[in-house]
């Protein structure tokens, strides 16, 4: 696993950038795995920088995004089909159906989640696969516990889950208490893995990232058994795992 170490949220989403558009421009037709919350953000904001100083082209690259909530409808502003629309999609160009995320709305969500496994196999699977981590360890929203083994499937956020990400909506109540969520092994099929963390609420779970045992209990330390990992962190999110060294 390889770290880099950057100075701060705004470095980390530099970086992360860098390593997205190397992929884009060395490969015009990409399969990119992307994720959505705050530490993202950052990083989308680069490449739309980018794409309007250098007109990158996203005209023959895929995406899969990792996750949606499950009953929300894709225009919803809550949903991760809106967050990709407004804070990427829209600002890059790139052709709608090239896009793909899961569809919580969906009346059989079951075949839903097969149906994405079907798409991103016959897309040849996905180059770069983009990661935050949860505060629990989870990784797209595999929560504490989930098999390693899974493919996309329908999830039960944990409580913790739905509260931190009730900044986002107007009551913790609103946060949706399901999802679809791409699978443990379906992110590990990726060829390359790129996980970002920065702030000080992200220290207790970058250490434990390095220092824990591999186990689902933690389904992000599973990334440390995937030959080509980097991990980007700033100097909040590595604070206690360098704390630790320092004390070594
Ligand atoms: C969310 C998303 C994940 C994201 C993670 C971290 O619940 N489902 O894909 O990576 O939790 O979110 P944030 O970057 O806002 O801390």
């Amino acid at each position: 696993m390889k770290l880099i170490e950057a100075k701060d949220y705004h470095e980390m989403s530099k970086l992360a950038a860098e390593i997205i558009l190397k992929q884009v421009k060395e490969k015009e037709d990409s399969v990119l795995g992307l994720a959505t919350g705050g530490t993202v953000l950052g990083t989308y904001q680069e490449l739309i920088h980018d794409f309007k100083k250098n007109k990158t082209s996203y005209d023959h690259i895929q995406t899969f995004n990792l996750d949606e909530y499950a009953g929300l409808k894709k225009e919803d502003p809550n949903s991760y089909h809106t967050y990709m629309k407004i804070n990427l999609f829209d600002n890059i160009y790139i052709p709608v159906e090239q896009t793909h995320l899961p569809n919580g709305e969906a009346s059989d969500l079951e075949e839903q989640c097969s149906a994405f496994e079907r798409i991103i196999e016959a897309s040849g699977g996905i180059d770069l696969q983009l990661l935050g981590i949860g505060q629990n360890g989870h990784i797209g929203f595999n929560e504490p516990g989930s098999s390693f083994d899974s493919k996309t499937h329908v999830v039960t956020l944990a409580e913790s889950t739905r509260k931190a990400n009730s900044c986002y909506f107007a009551s913790n109540e609103e946060v949706p208490a399901r999802a679809v969520t791409m699978g443990i092994s379906t992110i590990m099929k990726s060829k390359k893995i790129l996980l970002l963390a920065s702030g000080t609420q992200k220290a207790s779970i970058i250490y434990d990232l390095f220092h824990s045992e591999v186990t689902n209990a933690i389904p992000a330390t599973i990334i440390r058994k995937h030959a080509d990992t980097t991990i980007i962190a700033d100097q909040d999110a590595l604070s206690k795992l360098n704390q630790a060294k320092r004390y070594a």
